[in-house]
C-alpha cells in the first residue's frame, strides 16, 4: 500500500510537475507493466500541470494498494467553466505565459480520459476535483 499528498502550487512554472515526478519514482519501484506506468504519468501530469495553470491551487493524493491506483487532485477554484467544452480535443482557455511556457494544447482532460480507467469530475466555482483510477491485473 501506498498513500502520498502532494502540494501544487498555482502558476509556478518551475515546479510544476513535481508531484508527477514523484509519483513516477515510486511506481518505478513497483512491477507494473510499461504501458500502465506510461498511462499514469501522463494522466498525472496532465492534472498536476491543470492545477497549476488554470486554479489558484491546490493539492494531489496517490493511493495504490493490490488492486488498483487512484489519483485525486483537488484545487480550490475558480472551476471549469463549461465541462464539455473542456473535454473536446483542442479546447484550452491557457493564456500566453502558458503557452509560452509550453502548456496549453488543450489536450489534457482528452487525454485523461482516454488513458484512464476511470475518471470522475466534480467541479464547482469552489474547486474542482479529478478522481483518476487505474485497474491492476496480475500483479500482488
Ligand atoms: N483544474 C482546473 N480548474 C479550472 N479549469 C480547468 C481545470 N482543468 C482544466 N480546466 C479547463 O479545461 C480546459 C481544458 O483542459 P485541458 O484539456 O487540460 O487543456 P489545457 O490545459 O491545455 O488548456 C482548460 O483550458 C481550462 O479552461
Ligand atoms: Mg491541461
Amino acid at each position: 500500500m501506498v498513500d502520498k499528498e502532494y502540494q501544487i502550487i498555482a502558476k509556478n512554472y518551475d515546479l510544476a510537475g513535481r508531484a508527477s515526478s514523484d509519483i513516477k519514482r515510486t511506481l518505478k519501484t513497483m512491477n507494473l507493466s510499461p504501458l500502465l506506468l506510461k498511462r499514469v504519468c501522463a494522466a498525472s501530469y496532465e492534472a498536476e500541470i491543470n492545477v497549476v495553470i488554470h486554479s489558484v491551487g491546490g493539492y494531489a493524493t496517490f493511493h495504490m494498494d493490490h488492486e488498483k491506483i487512484v489519483l485525486e487532485f483537488m484545487d480550490d477554484g475558480p472551476g471549469i467553466m463549461n465541462l464539455d467544452l473542456a473535454m473536446t480535443e483542442g479546447y484550452s482557455t491557457a493564456n500566453e505565459l502558458d503557452h509560452a511556457n509550453g502548456f496549453g494544447a488543450g489536450m489534457g482532460l482528452p487525454n485523461i480520459k482516454r488513458t484512464a480507467d476511470h475518471l470522475e469530475i466534480r467541479t464547482s466555482p469552489e474547486g474542482t476535483h479529478l478522481i483518476i483510477m487505474f485497474f491492476l491485473e496480475g500483479i500482488s
